[in-house]
């Protein structure tokens, strides 16, 4: 049932383009929330969109998720992978470990044949360890070099899924209740419209950074993501979108 022609997902992908304003959209068949082959053939068209837009020396920066640690998975060794240094965009999060961005960027970097940075900070952090923490010498080094990223691949997830994913307290959901949040991408929450209600306080890049950098690949597929992904995108940080199809298909329903 999902394998349409390909000018039904061409008129798809425009649709999105052109309404959430985005330079690429590219839609894989099927529903990765039903079938974890959809899951990773996202993450390798995430893995074959990154080497074309790949050059020698430059810095990719990444975010966790299961989507990120599946796009880790399908890496490849590129031609342009020369001197190309893989950093986690932001602390930890709660996630497990396997779905960290340092686990991620360490993985992604070995099969590119590339370097990778860690950045060690336990989080949430407290205003007060905020402050002090950013002033260590090996967080201010890998700070700078998150901020040369000239790539970022981050996933998108569902606010509350997220929220409780990573523990999130009491404190923090009724926060994201009555912010009405939808969607979480580096540690922020949005609500409908994209505006943020509430972000995990942890060092790294900052959502107004994105703004800098000229490529920044959000990958987000299934069904049940439809409204988060529409969210997020909202705020327009983002400009390459890679999804699955019945993602597309409920994004467009709602346009
Ligand atoms: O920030 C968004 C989440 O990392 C997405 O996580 O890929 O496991 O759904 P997921």
């Amino acid at each position: 049932p999902y394998l349409d022609d390909l000018s039904g997902f061409q008129a798809i992908e425009e649709k999105i383009k052109q309404t959430l304003k985005l330079d690429h959209v590219i839609i894989t068949p099927g529903d990765s929330d039903q079938h974890d082959w959809v899951k990773q053939d996202l993450g390798l068209r995430a893995v074959e969109f990154l080497q074309l837009q790949l050059q020698s020396n430059q810095t990719i920066a990444v975010t966790g998720g299961t989507t990120m640690a599946t796009a880790a998975a399908m890496m490849r060794p590129s031609i342009h992978s020369n001197g190309c240094v893989f950093v986690p965009a932001r602390g930890g999060l709660g996630e497990r470990v396997e779905n960290q961005a340092n686990t991620i960027c360490a993985e992604m970097a070995k099969k590119m044949k590339g370097d990778y940075r860690m950045l060690y900070v336990p989080d949430p952090l407290s205003e007060e360890t905020y402050h002090s923490i950013i002033q260590e010498p090996a967080v201010k080094d890998i700070l700078h070099m998150i901020n040369q990223a000239s790539i970022v691949m981050h996933g998108i997830g569902d606010a509350f899924t997220m929220a409780r994913r990573r523990k999130a307290t009491a404190h923090v959901l009724d926060k994201l209740k009555s912010g009405k949040a939808v969607s979480e991408a580096f540690g922020y929450y949005f609500n409908r419209s994209g505006e943020v209600v509430y972000k995990v306080r942890t060092v790294g890049m900052q959502l107004e950074e994105l703004s800098n950098i000229r490529t920044v690949i959000a990958i987000a597929g299934g069904k049940s993501k439809a409204e988060a992904i529409d969210s997020y995108l909202r705020q327009g940080k983002s400009n390459v979108l890679i999804t699955d199809e019945a993602a597309a298909k409920a994004l467009i329903k709602g346009f």
